[in-house]
């Protein structure tokens, strides 16, 4: 199987042993504790998890502008995006402490990690601003992940972290929610050597179904990783549960029986583009895929990204032999009115622009607020009952 990232083994740092856990939560105690912030969780999630390997806890300053700037940490190691535990002045933590991490996305904010504290740092105005460049690509507070992050506080809490739970995504989404050594583990059970990975944070319309079948062939993968992102979301994106059951029905019907695997990981959105999109690639070689399926403004919001920069990055800033994984690239793919059937539009030459059949994300929201069918070109007719039924829920 594909090797993990900077590691001939995953490194998840959730603690397996029982009586070791037993005996961290009551020394957690006894400990100064810190309630994180969500962006804080979630990364602990995904070390815990084994997604981030081989990362050992938080960066530090050093690390998190080497790696916001260059994609590299102090020590070399290819890393496209910062994982810090960032909070406000309001603490009271030292250098030299073990410190309670406590989970705010969890009624009572249980402690989910203990982390010693190597530095503690402050961020300069200046320094916030050039992190936000880097990973965003703008620092404007109107980028749904610009606002998160400069929301975080100034504050850089760093060093490694023993993870005690993963927070509410094992409870909350039983069936889906893996962490990385859980789908090793599933696809090697089911001899699976070549793997395409989809990342998405959307129910799966006709164009994704499609994406993944196509680059399915192309690679001649034994199977697809359907991943979900279930974490926290901007508003207006779907809900996890409710894109979980579309996407769940659409592969029941739609695609031939084991040749899918439908998961998701425990991490917020950043809407980082193409920084995401290499974050993306690295934690799906940790989670043992050999390709992952890169399409059209991949993580991206709003217009602050080009279509297909989330493509790019890969050729002009990740060095050949930073990661194993493949990019299976695709282009901007819609059903075709003259061929009767979705392809991409490189693949379609002779089309024009009225040729497709294309609605925007926010032509799709108004018209399930409104309870129109969806166009059964853009979306399976079960997913779209599935999503009309969330909005005259919501709407009630
Ligand atoms: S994302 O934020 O998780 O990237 P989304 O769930 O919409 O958003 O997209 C999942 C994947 O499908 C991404 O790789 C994205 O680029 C790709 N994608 C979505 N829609 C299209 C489309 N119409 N054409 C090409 N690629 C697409």
């Amino acid at each position: 199987m594909i090797k993990p990232h900077g590691s001939e083994v995953l490194t998840p740092l959730i603690v397996a042993d029982s009586v070791r856990r037993e005996n961290l939560l009551e020394e957690a105690k006894t400990l100064p504790q810190l309630v994180v912030n969500s962006a804080a969780a979630a990364n602990a999630v995904m070390l815990g998890a084994g997604y981030f390997t081989p990362l050992k806890g938080f960066m530090n300053k050093a690390d998190v502008m080497s790696v916001s700037a260059e994609m590299r940490m102090s020590d070399g190691l290819f890393w496209p995006v910062p994982v810090a535990n960032i909070t406000t002045s309001d603490h009271s933590v030292n250098v030299g402490d073990r410190i309670a991490l406590r989970d705010p996305n969890v009624a009572g904010e249980p402690v989910m990690a203990i982390q010693e504290v190597e530095s503690v740092e402050t961020l300069s105005p200046d320094e916030i601003a050039q992190i936000a460049l880097h990973v965003y690509g703008t620092t404007d507070s109107e980028h749904p992940g610009v606002a998160t992050f400069k929301a975080l506080g100034d504050q850089l809490i760093a060093g490694p972290i023993e993870v005690l739970n993963l927070s509410y995504f094992e409870t909350d989404f039983p069936e889906t929610f893996r962490t990385a050594v859980q789908i090793r583990e599933e696809i090697s059970e089911r001899g699976w050597e070549t793997v395409v990975a989809f990342q998405t944070r959307n129910p799966m319309h006709r164009a994704h179904e499609e994406l993944c079948k196509m680059a399915r062939d192309a690679v001649s993968a034994d199977g697809v990783l359907i991943h979900m992102l279930l974490g926290k979301l901007k508003p207006g994106d779907i809900p996890a549960d409710i894109r979980d059951a579309a996407i769940r029905k659409m592969v029941e019907l739609y695609f031939p029986p084991n040749s899918v695997m439908i998961t998701g990981y425990g991490f917020d959105m950043l809407y980082a583009g193409p920084r995401e999109a290499v974050l993306h690639a690295v934690f799906r070689q940790n989670a043992g895929c050999t390709h992952l399926i890169v399409g059209r403004d991949h993580a991206g919001v709003g217009d602050y990204y080009g279509a297909f920069d989330a493509q790019t990055i890969f050729d002009n800033s990740v060095p050949d032999d930073a990661l194993e994984i493949e990019i299976f690239c695709a282009d901007h793919t819609a059903y075709s009115k003259k061929l009767n059937r979705v392809v991409m539009m490189r693949d379609a030459p002779d089309h024009q622009k009225e040729d497709f059949v294309l609605l925007s994300g926010t032509r799709v929201r108004e018209m399930l607020a409104a309870g129109e069918d969806l166009p059964p070109e853009f979306a399976r007719p079960e997913v779209a009952r599935i999503l009309m039924a969330h909005y005259a829920a919501e709407g009630a």
